[in-house]
């Protein structure tokens, strides 16, 4: 039997403590499978008095992450303290600096700082493993960069918040409100330390932004993502939207385009009886389209204990075994600049909620305002008639370019009878 793979472990959340159990639980079915046993030597989190549900005392304790990175009795670190920047930047710089493995469920470093530390990877001959960064339990850094390796990617979407898609559910199922169905998120352990990166999407584009440098084989650039998260959808726009025949799902959206590679996330409509519309709760998934392979569905629980811990200890697995990849699939000196194409490119159909005085030449003004701006109406809906109250205005186009809806958009909500801001959800059929 060979040497164990030594593992320092920072971080003892939700995620590492999850590590933990796993790696314990497991352990006679990974040294089989590796052909070595994995140890644990050495952890660090921010408080060590707090009671975790696991025995720590066999391991060594670092009050500071960094470290782990410094001790001989460490072969690879397992980075789950979380954050773009701070100490776990710090210590992933640090390890692979001095050719140290990383393991990392780390979305946000690796959206921001990604290129530069798949630099230093390379350059060091260490390994920098993410199959935990991007919707969870889903082998999909595997799928993209080993499983597709002789294909050409043009085009990949998906489920990459299960928060999000927890709450999407729950509204459309429930009826319930989005502030009580995201405190039950939180308490599951879905959500982020800050809900705000799940609910404005801002998780999803870290995911995205990775996905689309293994999917394109290019640099990560996550600040050209553009990004719109769920606090805004009401349940009138998800019964309209079930009224029209689709389902409103966050997804992520990468693809080829001849303006450059689109990344956007965003509520979408998508077909009810499309292949991602029926996937519910936490559950992730990634629909990639390659050449000559076609499409391919990969779908799995994208939050929680137990499906990011799998991830983890996959990877981990990994570097037991002694498999590399290139972090982003393609040597990070050789990845392509990042081009991306602009937002105001995207081409598809719009719905649009407004809500509007009941009076005579209101859709009037809508009609011409979306006429001026070469945006065809494909159906409007009014719900209710008031001389009162104000009543909604649920509208679809054809496909057009997202720069004349939005110029049509910005003439809308400067009508009279239009009160408060326009609702608009792109529509995206696969
Ligand atoms: N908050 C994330 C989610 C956890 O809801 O998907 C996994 O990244």
């Amino acid at each position: 039997m060979s040497d164990p793979l030594r593992l320092g472990i920072a971080g003892l959340g939700t995620v590492g403590v999850g590590v933990v159990k796993l790696l314990t639980a497991n352990s006679d079915a990974i040294t089989r499978r590796c052909g070595r046993p994995v140890e644990i030597t050495a952890v660090s989190a921010r408080n060590r008095e707090k009671y975790r549900g696991v025995d720590l005392k066999p391991y060594a304790w670092e009050d500071d992450p960094v470290a782990l990175a410094g001790r001989n009795d460490v072969d690879v670190v397992v980075e789950l303290v979380g954050g773009s920047d701070g100490p776990a930047k710090a210590l992933v710089e640090t390890a692979l600096s001095a050719g140290m493995h990383v393991v990392t469920a780390n979305k946000a470093l690796l959206a921001v700082h990604g290129t530069a530390l798949a630099k230093t990877a390379d350059a060091t001959g260490a390994a920098l493993a993410y199959e935990a960064a991007i919707a969870g339990g889903i082998p999909i850094v595997k799928a993209l960069r080993e499983g597709l390796a002789g294909d050409r990617v043009t085009h990949l979407y998906g489920i990459l918040n299960g928060t999000c898609n927890y709450i999407l559910s729950e509204m459309r199922t429930t009826g319930r409100s989005f502030q009580d169905i995201l405190a039950d998120a939180q308490e599951l352990g879905y959500a982020e330390a800050d809900p705000t990166f799940d609910v404005e999407g801002i998780d999803a584009a870290h995911k995205l932004a990775l996905l689309a440098a293994l999917g394109f084989g290019r640099e990560v650039n996550f600040d050209a993502v553009y990004t719109e998260g769920i606090s805004k959808i009401t349940p009138e726009d998800l019964i309209a939207a079930e009224e029209l025949g689709y389902r409103i799902k966050l997804l992520g959206i990468a693809c080829q385009t001849d303006h450059g590679i689109e990344q956007r996330v965003h509520p979408c409509m998508v077909p009810a009886d499309s292949a991602i519309a029926p996937v519910e709760d936490v559950v992730n998934a990634v629909v990639v389209e390659a050449d000559p392979l076609g499409q391919t569905v990969y779908e799995g629980r994208g939050a929680g204990e137990g499906p990011t811990a799998s991830a983890v200890v996959a990877d981990i697995c990994d570097l037991a075994r002694g498999n590399r990849s290139p972090v982003f699939g393609v040597p990070a000196d050789a990845l392509a600049a990042a081009d991306d194409a602009p937002m105001a490119k995207r081409h598809g159909a719009y719905y649009l909620r407004l809500t509007v005085r009941d009076e005579a030449g209101v859709m009037s003004g809508v009609s011409s305002a979306m006429a001026e701006a070469n945006v065809s109406i494909q159906s409007v809906l009014q719900r209710g008639r008031s001389t009162s109250e104000p009543v909604a205005l649920l509208i679809t186009t054809h496909e057009t370019e997202e720069a004349a809806m939005m110029q049509a958009v910005d003439a809308i909500r400067g009508l009279g009878a239009v009160i408060g801001e326009p609702q608009v959800i792109r529509i995206e059929h696969f």
